[in-house]
């Protein structure tokens, strides 16, 4: 997603969560190695690959700019939000389990979830207002166009 936005601010939130996520995989990896005794497995989760899907349709029916970055965020922020669950489930699993300390690493994935969450809803402000705006001034052009092409037939 980090090639497909537009708004520089978009690239460095998706580029510094990238990093985080790598962090964050790491230290689940480890966390379900030590509860399955070293065999970590390596599927995919099918939600957090549909919805990368769906990020992928975004990207191919629409130009860069605005409108594209409002749906990139918005499939970024419905990943966080899976993530969140995810992890806030993870997190009271292991306090019941008395696993505190791997509680306290889910929590501070939670945590940056969250953030990264947090940030993406606040660049959205203004993409969605641009985006919108753009739309608006499509569907203006797009009228006045079938307008100016009645006056001419
Ligand atoms: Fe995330």
């Amino acid at each position: 997603m980090i090639g497909h936005a537009g708004e520089e601010r978009l690239k460095e939130a998706f580029q510094s969560h990238l990093q985080e996520t790598e962090v964050q995989a790491q230290r689940l990896e480890q966390l379900i190695a030590e509860v399955n005794e070293g065999d970590v497995d390596d599927k995919k989760d099918p939600i957090i690959t549909a919805l990368i899907g769906s990020g992928e349709n975004i990207v191919s029916e629409s130009d860069e700019g605005p409108v594209r970055d409002a749906g990139l965020i918005a499939t970024a922020q419905k990943i966080e939000h899976y993530e969140i669950a995810s992890y806030g489930s993870a997190r009271d699993w292991a306090r019941i389990l008395g696993l505190n300390q791997d509680a306290e690493m889910l929590q501070k994935t939670l945590d940056e979830e969250k953030h990264a969450d947090e940030l993406l809803t606040s660049i959205s402000q203004q993409t969605n207002r641009c985006g919108a705006n753009r739309c608006s001034m499509i569907r203006s052009l797009s009228a006045t166009h079938r307008f100016g092409n009645a006056r001419i037939e």
